[in-house]
């Protein structure tokens, strides 16, 4: 099928690339000329597994083209899916102005029956205000349909995830667009619910929240097995083993972060207070985050005592492993509070380094997670990558002042880091 993917983000690239990879053509589209010039030229804005290889691929393959032109998008394909980014205004409700827009673009360049397919993260209602929108900007006034697809992908797994989805949502206000749908999405071989564009929409934050929520309980139930002397991964693991349950995303930490979740958090509490809704549930999911980010920095502060002057390593700094994404990193958080109470951080992270940089000032980036620990006064872990558990812990021990680690992702042992003579605090255990 002849498609067009507006906005190059991690949803809009990541879904082009892979839309392109079954046999669709696919044009991208971003006013980012910059972005676009490096995309035709075969290099990635984002570290994203696999996909730098797809995109080379397909731009090579002819199935894969980047523009400028939204109306060139839309002239060329029978179906325009708009993922454009929907971010957070002062007040946490969502700013649509992007959406808006895109919306008015679309409608002026089409000459023929369309379908506009909604993959950005939006309020419950925004399918109407977008139908609407089109209807009175279309000078041509040809007839489209509006269809609300939301996108479950997560960082660092984005193409695996895409590839390989749990379900297809898609919501519709007639039948008329699901055969095409079901048409793009046919070679991925997943369950597709046909529903109507509200529902379609609330079930993406209605997700995204639930998995919030997931977390902060685990969070929850770390400090009662501090308190009591038990072990949350065991208790996780107990709980995860109930199908009904799960074991995914029962991993305590110092906190969720990232661009999604914290965002969709407070615009879904937004949403919930503009139909009349006190959300409170929601905002005790957000009162935990905070405060296991508050926990972890004491138990440092409770060790180290006063941190003016102290050196600490910080192992990560992307909001989570496999990904070089910064946006609302709680290692980033951590970093600058620690740096607040006047500590001096040498850091690493595999991908997060470059766009750490400039939002992380007056630290010393080193290129090898060994060498991180060398004259600090302790160690800290910020972010879950993998490698971090291959770390050298004979050195990290002899090179520490005092062997003194910190995890704020459980990735070790206990029992086997006393062994090796670490004062060793995680989350919950
Ligand atoms: C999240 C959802 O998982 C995706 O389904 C959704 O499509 C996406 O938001 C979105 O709305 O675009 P993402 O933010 O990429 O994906 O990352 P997650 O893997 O969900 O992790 C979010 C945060 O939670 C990270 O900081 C991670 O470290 C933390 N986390 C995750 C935990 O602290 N514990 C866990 O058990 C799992």
């Amino acid at each position: 099928m002849k498609l067009t993917i507006i906005g190059t983000g991690y949803v809009g690239l990541v879904t082009g690339t892979c839309f392109a990879e079954v046999g669709h053509q696919v044009i991208c589209v971003d006013n980012d000329a910059t972005k676009v010039k490096m995309l035709q030229a075969g290099g990635i804005p984002i570290y994203e597994p696999g996909l730098e290889e797809l995109v080379k691929k397909h731009t090579a393959s002819g199935r894969l083209s980047f523009t400028t032109s939204t109306a060139e998008g839309v002239e060329k394909s029978d179906v325009v899916f708009i993922a454009v980014p929907t971010p957070p205004m002062a007040d946490g409700s969502v700013d649509s102005s992007f959406i808006e827009k895109v919306a008015r673009e679309i409608a002026a360049a089409m000459t023929g029956y369309k379908i506009v397919v909604d993959k950005s993260t939006v309020p419950v209602k925004t399918g109407d205000k977008v139908a609407e929108t089109i209807k009175r900007y279309c000078k041509a006034k040809v007839e489209f349909d509006v269809v609300s697809n939301p996108e479950f992908l997560r960082e660092g797994f984005a193409v695996e995830d895409l590839m390989k989805p749990d379900r297809i949502v898609v919501g519709v206000r007639s039948q008329r667009p699901v055969p095409a749908l079901k048409e793009v999405y046919k070679p991925f071989n997943a369950p597709l619910i046909v529903t109507d564009i509200n529902s379609a929409e609330l079930i993406k934050h209605a997700s995204n929240s639930f998995l919030a929520l997931k977390i902060s309980y685990i969070n929850a139930i770390s400090v009662l097995c501090e308190a009591a002397g038990a072990n949350v991964q065991e208790v996780a693991s107990g709980m995860g083993m109930d199908d009904r349950i799960g074991r995914r995303f029962l991993n305590a930490s110092l906190g969720f972060g990232g661009s999604c979740f914290p965002k969709d958090l407070s615009a879904f509490v937004k949403i919930a207070e503009q139909v009349g809704y006190d959300f409170g549930l929601l905002k005790e999911v957000q009162k935990i985050n905070s405060e296991q980010m508050n926990r972890f920095m004491k138990k440092i502060v409770d060790t180290l005592w006063v941190l003016k002057d102290k050196k600490i390593g910080v192992l990560g700094l992307a909001f989570k492993q496999n990904t070089d994404d910064v946006r609302m990193s709680p290692a980033i958080e951590l970093c600058q509070r620690l740096q607040k109470e006047g500590a001096i951080l040498t850091v690493y992270d595999p991908k997060a380094m470059d766009k750490a940089r400039a939002v992380l000032k007056d630290v010393t980036y080193v290129d090898d997670m060994n060498a991180v620990a060398d004259g600090c006064d302790a160690l800290v872990i910020a972010t879950e990558w993998e490698e971090f558990k291959k770390l050298d812990l004979q050195r990290a021990r002899s090179n520490l002042t005092h062997p003194i680690l910190f995890d704020g992702r459980n990735l070790f042992d206990p029992a086997e880091m006393e062994r090796l003579g670490f004062i060793y605090k995680s989350i919950g255990r």
